[in-house]
């Protein structure tokens, strides 16, 4: 569950009569609990209470329902039982279901208040569910609970008019309930004149059974679209005379409102009877734009981008240059007047903005300095000169486009309340800006420039409809021509494999014309390339959040050249880490950051996370492609190992429908029937064979035994079918594998032994899979081979420093790691060694492969599980990195940052390539 189904769950169990005896296990379940441990607990299994009539969950809470008056006693009675410590209870508490008292042990934090009030608290009780981020959901707590009833109000209301769900009405809905936002928020800010104007107007206008609901609020709506001199004509009741003109495109058009159930009608009044005035536009979009969507109203915008996590961007791309501005102007008033004056120049362009939660950041960020400057300066209560249609988006879907602008409009109200008070604020926001500067559209197919012109000279809006205006008028001249353009965002990432035919045709249209290669790219490339082009035609440096795969394996060596080609270099970034959310499973992608800029200062910033997870920022000369420090390389496929390592070829492919291969049983069969057989019987490993100790078995026909093979019925009738699919091959080589149908396309084996080594493995084990087997063993295409290779190679191939080439420089197949000899091993960097290194690395290697065999018979899978790892078999490991990394450099790196600098530069220098900052 996450935290707004639990917020939905809580509510609904404090809005039921209390029941003494279901409480604790009801507020369990309300938490994730599933039945089956409800079940436990009520039958007293696991329940480690020793207090009579209370329920205590292992590691969790103390929960105890008591007689009317009894709470605070009941709840010390719980703090001092013995079980509430021996079984590590995080939480007591105690009700009499009119007082609520709870506490949590850890923090000594306690929630005292009325029962039908608890669900307010929701946010304390979070860790119950698994959910930590709890700093983060108690700031956000009243978006969370709104977008929770708005949530419900939503479903409750498609239920009552099915044909508002559908696709050619659902624009209206998103349209209704964008309206019903706005109300909301400007009922509890004074916007409409005293608290709680809308819903008290419909509480009282309408009937308790709901059947007018819809016109009463379309009355509110038509006066809000009705201008002061028009009200005579339009004759509006009284009641919805009292509403001001709003308009700004949102209340035009159609007021058709949709029917109310009685239901929806008291789920309307429970949100407007929030307090709107908590709304934090930035966080809420994210959350309310779920609502909308089929496919992730479970989720309910969980897993928005946070707050920390848009700055990430947003500072390194201009908003810390501001700020060095501002610092650098202490009390000047001329540096401070420039200042503004250049703010006011600013455009922040998101290209893929969703609802809008960079953009308000952004503005909120540069309201907050203009803010300082005006104080400084002697000036506060000055309107803004930051004017909000230099906050400019393109979004595909309607709904978050209607809400980004709604929220840019809620942003600056706020930011004009708290910088100006709220009586300018008042005086200067209605009616709603007419402008259009959120377009919905596809970023990939739009021009950019007119979207967002960097000359002041666009088309002016022909219409003055908000919401509504036709993409080919939605320019609007800007008032600060010859500013600054910021490009930023989250743009979607998908790979090529899950790409619709429309984005691939996006991608096609970006770069066909290029480079040919495009067909690998990931989506998200579309976006940088065309923010590269833009930065040709207009002074704007980009930054986007992005999948770390443009900058790992083959998409370096599309994409990158033809960014550099535009004259951009990597003006900062962000090397790889997990975009957290608050969704319940948390499991969060990884990303990078990554800023560019075709007039980049000297010194280029990096940012990362140390291995003890803090921030580190390290100014540096160059960032290369892969986001390191160093030169502009790119990793070249190499058909040969570039020094001394053993050649790694592909395994053997057996190209044959699966008839050279043998599971168990079969093998055994075949032997049973004919024992000699078993000459021609092997065993085979790929991948999944190493890593799970599948036992698998091939025939292995050497060219001088084939008459002998061939004798045998069951091996003669193989080869004929593998004859057959090889004849009827498409390709050429295939046929002519036909005249060899007994054997593999290759016949590699060792005399001695075989290094294994996985072709994909899982991203959360710490090293890579690799092993040995004896040379009667044959190894497939599916993993690569190294024959008879001396035993200091599977020390390197164990290795972090390994680990992370291969992460960086081959790139990763969805999320599993993909090994590659020609991009990882052979061009993987090695200083010389001398004979006493290669003899301490076998020692290593030998040192790993006992710490294995003292768990035989477990699997590569089950010795490498994260969670898992024998503490002898990771010491192995740390010993082998100790020894390989002292020849490197003397001494362990401190993290992989350090790591790939050192690889990166003993590339460059093996290569010998060039210094050059551009590569194409
Ligand atoms: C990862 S979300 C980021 C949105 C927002 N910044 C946030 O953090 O919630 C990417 C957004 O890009 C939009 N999008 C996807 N394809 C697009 C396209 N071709 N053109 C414009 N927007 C697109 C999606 O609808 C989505 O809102």
């Amino acid at each position: 569950m996450n935290a707004v189904e639990i917020e939905e769950a809580i509510s609904r169990l404090a809005e039921q009569p209390s029941d003494p005896a279901e409480f604790p296990y009801a507020f369990l379940e309300a938490f994730g609990n599933k039945a089956t441990t409800i079940n436990r607990l009520k039958s007293g299994n696991t329940n480690k209470t020793d207090i009579e009539g209370a329920v205590l969950q292992f590691n969790n809470i103390h929960i105890s329902v008591c007689s009317t008056g009894e709470v605070l006693k009941t709840l010390g009675k719980l703090k001092n039982s013995p079980a509430t410590s021996r079984q590590k209870a995080k939480f007591i508490l105690a009700t009499d279901g009119e007082e609520f008292q709870a506490e949590d042990i850890t923090s000594g934090e306690t929630v005292v208040c009325a029962y039908k009030d608890f669900p307010d608290h929701f946010g304390f009780f979070l860790p119950l569910a698994g959910i930590s981020t709890v700093k983060q959901i108690s700031e956000n707590a009243f978006d969370i609970r709104a977008t929770s009833r708005l949530n419900r109000l939503y479903v409750e209301l498609l239920k009552d008019n099915p044909e508002w769900g559908s696709a050619h009405r659902r624009h209206d809905m998103n349209h209704f309930m964008a309206r019903l936002v706005f109300c909301f928020f400007a009922e509890d800010t004074d916007i409409f004149n005293g608290t709680g104007l809308f819903t008290s107007t419909i509480e009282q206008m309408s009937a308790k059974d709901s059947s007018n609901t819809h016109e009463v609020i379309s009355e509110i709506f038509r006066a809000m679209n009705t201008k002061v001199e028009d009200r005579a004509a339009a004759e509006l009741p009284r009641w919805a005379d009292t509403f001001p003109y709003v308009n700004g495109g949102l209340f035009s058009g159609s007021t058709e409102t949709p029917r109310f159930s009685k239901i929806a009608r008291s789920y309307l009044l429970h949100v407007g009877n929030l307090d709107w005035k908590k709304i934090n536009p930035d966080i809420f979009g994210s959350m309310i734009q779920a609502v909308a969507e089929d496919d992730e109203r479970g989720a309910l915008g969980m897993h928005y981008t946070s707050v920390p996590n848009i700055l990430k961007v947003l500072n390194p791309l201009f908003l810390d240059d501001l700020h060095t501005k501002l610092e650098e102007a202490d009390n000047n008033p001329r540096m401070l007047l420039n200042l503004r004056k250049r703010m006011a120049r600013i455009r922040v362009f998101d290209p893929a903005c969703g609802s809008g939660n960079f953009l308000v950041i952004a503005y909120k960020e540069m309201r907050a300095i203009e803010a300082e400057i005006n104080k400084r300066r002697g000036e506060t209560g000055l309107p803004s000169e930051i004017p909000l249609t230099n906050f400019r988006g393109i979004e595909l879907r309607d709904f978050p486009a209607e809400i980004a602008r709604l929220a840019l409009i809620i942003a600056e109200y706020q930011c004009d309340v708290l910088y100006r008070g709220q009586k300018l604020a008042l005086m200067e926001f209605l009616p709603l800006d007419a402008h259009n500067w959120i377009t919905c559209g596809n970023a990939l197919r739009l021009d950019w420039l007119s979207i967002c012109p960097p000359t002041g000279t666009g088309v002016k809006l022909y219409s003055d409809d908000l919401f509504n205006s036709p993409l080919e008028q939605a320019q609007i001249d800007f008032e600060n021509e010859g500013g600054e353009t910021y490009i930023c965002g989250n743009p979607p990432y998908l790979g090529s494999t899950w790409q619709s035919n429309d984005q691939k045709s996006d991608l096609e249209a970006i770069f066909d014309h290029r480079t040919k290669t495009w067909k690998s790219l990931d989506y998200v490339a579309g976006w940088f390339m065309k923010a590269a082009d833009y930065g040709t035609k207009a002074n704007s440096i980009a930054a986007f959040v992005s999948t770390n795969s443009i900058c790992q394996g083959q998409q370096v060596s599309i994409l990158w050249p033809l960014i550099f080609k535009t004259e951009h270099e990597i003006a900062f970034a962000h090397t790889s880490f997990k975009w957290a959310n608050l969704a319940s499973h948390n499991a969060g992608v990884t990303v990078v950051i990554v800023g560019i800029s075709n007039h980049a200062g000297k010194t280029r910033r990096l940012f990362s996370i140390a291995d003890d997870g803090k921030n580190l920022a390290k100014d540096i000369e160059n960032i290369n492609t892969y986001l390191v420090s160093g030169q502009n390389v790119i990793i070249q496929r190499a058909s040969k190992p570039l020094n001394e390592l053993t050649e790694m070829p592909k395994g053997n492919m057996p190209y044959d429908n699966g008839y050279l291969l043998l599971d168990y049983t079969e093998a055994e069969l075949l032997a049973n029937n004919n024992p000699k057989a078993k000459h021609f019987i092997k065993r085979i490993i790929g991948s999944a064979e190493m890593i799970k100790g599948i036992r698998r078995y091939c025939l292995w026909i050497e060219d001088n035994k084939l008459n002998e093979a061939l004798m045998i019925p069951e091996i003669f009738q193989r080869i004929e079918n593998v004859k057959k699919i090889r004849a009827a091959s498409s390709d050429k080589s295939g046929r002519a594998l036909a005249a060899k149908s007994h054997q593999f396309r290759e016949m590699h084996s060792a005399k001695n032994h075989t290094i294994v080594v996985a072709s994909v493995s899982s991203e959360k084990r710490s090293y890579l899979p690799v092993d040995i087997c004896e040379h009667e063993t044959i190894v497939s295409n599916l993993a690569f081979a190294l024959y008879d290779a001396p035993l200091w190679n599977m020390a390197l191939i164990s290795s972090t420093l390994h680990l992370v080439w291969i992460k960086t420089v081959c790139g990763q197949l969805e999320t599993r790691l993909r090994y590659s000899n020609i991009l990882g091993w052979n061009t993987f960097p090695i200083p010389s060694l001398t004979e006493k290194n290669k003899t301490d690395l076998t020692r290593c290697a030998e040192d790993i492969l006992l710490a294995r065999e003292s768990y035989f018979p477990a699997t590569i899978a089950d010795l490498y599980d994260p969670d898992n790892m024998p503490e002898n078999l990771r010491h192995a490991h740390e010993r082998n990195d100790e020894v390989l990394e002292r020849i490197y450099i003397g001494r362990r790196f401190k993290n992989d940052t350090e790591r790939l600098e050192k690889l990166f530069d003993l590339y460059a220098k093996m290569t010998d390539a060039k210094p050059s900052k551009k590569v194409d």
